[in-house]
């Protein structure tokens, strides 16, 4: 498989004072440059995942997606010449302003501007959140997934499918959409035929529930910036609700999404796209503008559920690991790095936040309270 994750997300917008604040107020992403036509955002220990940049033609945005290797880069590049798409070598000064090693640029059939890079860089701090969340579920499964809006589907599909080696999750025949992943996470990309063509979402998955229900009181609390109704989709499992960004797309704000077997998993057709409950209005931002299609979601059919896909992160961890692992979340204490629990299988470096009872009379501390979801630590 070529791409390995959504890495990036580039936007252009006039807006980047009311994206910053968005961005970390709402969002609790944090920034991290701050110039006079553009910004960058963390949201975990990558050195930036979303841009948001004034002198880019109004609307173009850039997806950057991550392959493995610097043979994989050129292997893709390959790939891509040899069916007739136009590639760019990036130069190095456009590598340090993404901070990778190298990047690739080229279009997808419907014009937007794709960049495949590898070799991310890190940060030296960790992530410090815009507002008190526990942080973002990225690792592996990279920054989240976005929906595109395209012309032709099938023609997006055989690109994708076919050059960029996404995998089928599963597919809506009579509505021509369809759900890919390129790592564990249900899908990195969703593709749906429309009559106006571009970006519809931006999912970011957080780690906790409690972090979306308060994104939703804050959302709620802003005008009309909730778009579509909190609910729980009836493929990826996700938990969520969708914003209005100051761009013409919204942000999907989500937890508990189900993760797929990249070995075994069958592509599934779906009779319905409508959620197992809530998500009220997204037939209208599926919708948006144009004439209502005779295939939009039926009404939600009864009795359909799944178990809510708990990971540790959910239940037992107070924080996400990249923010800070090197004291208790309940009292600051430090934790001897011998303690500090790794997981080196998904997502990278993976501590536990939890002080177990041995550690607990080791350092004197008093158990973590799970509920509480914070961490001294960030908010200093
Ligand atoms: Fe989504």
């Amino acid at each position: 498989m070529a791409v390995q994750a959504l890495g990036y997300l580039g936007i252009s917008t006039q807006n980047i004072d009311e994206w910053s604040d968005f961005a970390t107020r709402q969002l609790g992403l944090q920034l991290v440059d701050r110039a006079a036509s553009c910004r960058a955002f963390r949201m975990d220990d990558r050195r930036q995942r979303v841009i948001v940049d004034k002198e880019r033609p109004d609307a173009e945005r850039f997806f950057g997606w991550e392959v493995a290797d610097a043979a994989s880069l050129d292997a893709l590049a390959g790939t891509l010449e040899a069916a007739g798409v136009a590639v760019r070598r990036e130069p190095a000064a456009l590598a340090d302003q993404r901070f990778v090693r190298d990047l690739i640029s080229f279009r997808d059939p419907d014009g937007n501007r794709l960049e495949a890079f590898y070799g991310p860089l890190l940060a030296d701090t960790p992530f410090k959140p815009g507002r008190n969340i526990s942080g973002f579920r990225t690792g592996a499964l990279g920054m989240g997934h976005v929906v595109l809006m395209v012309a032709d589907f099938d023609a997006a599909l055989a690109f994708y499918q076919g050059l960029l080696g996404f995998r089928i999750s599963d597919f809506m025949r009579k509505l021509k959409a369809c759900f890919l992943h390129v790592n564990a996470r249900h899908h990195s990309l969703a593709i749906f035929e429309h009559p106006r063509q571009g970006m519809h979402h931006l999912l970011m998955e957080l780690y906790s529930l409690d972090d979306v229900g308060q994104g939703y009181d804050l959302a709620r609390a802003h005008g009309d910036r909730v778009k579509v109704s909190l609910g729980r989709h009836n493929n990826d499992y996700m938990t969520s609700f969708y914003m209005q960004t100051p761009s013409d797309f919204l942000v999907e704000y989500g937890w508990g999404g189900r993760e797929v077997d990249v070995a075994t998993w069958q592509p599934i057709e779906m009779d319905t796209l409508a959620s197992f409950w809530g998500h009220d209005g997204l037939r209208e931002a599926i919708r948006g503008n144009a004439p209502p299609p005779e295939h939009l979601p039926p009404a939600p059919p009864e009795g359909r559920r799944a178990p809510v896909q708990v990971i540790e992160g959910n239940i037992a961890r107070s924080i996400h690991p990249i923010i800070d692992n090197r004291s208790h979340p309940s009292c600051g204490k430090p934790i001897p790095a011998r303690d500090r629990a790794r997981r080196p299988d998904r997502e990278s470096t993976f501590p536990s936040a939890v002080c177990r009872s041995a550690r607990t009379r080791r350092s004197g501390c008093r158990p973590v309270d799970t509920s509480s979801r914070r961490c001294a630590a960030i908010s200093a």
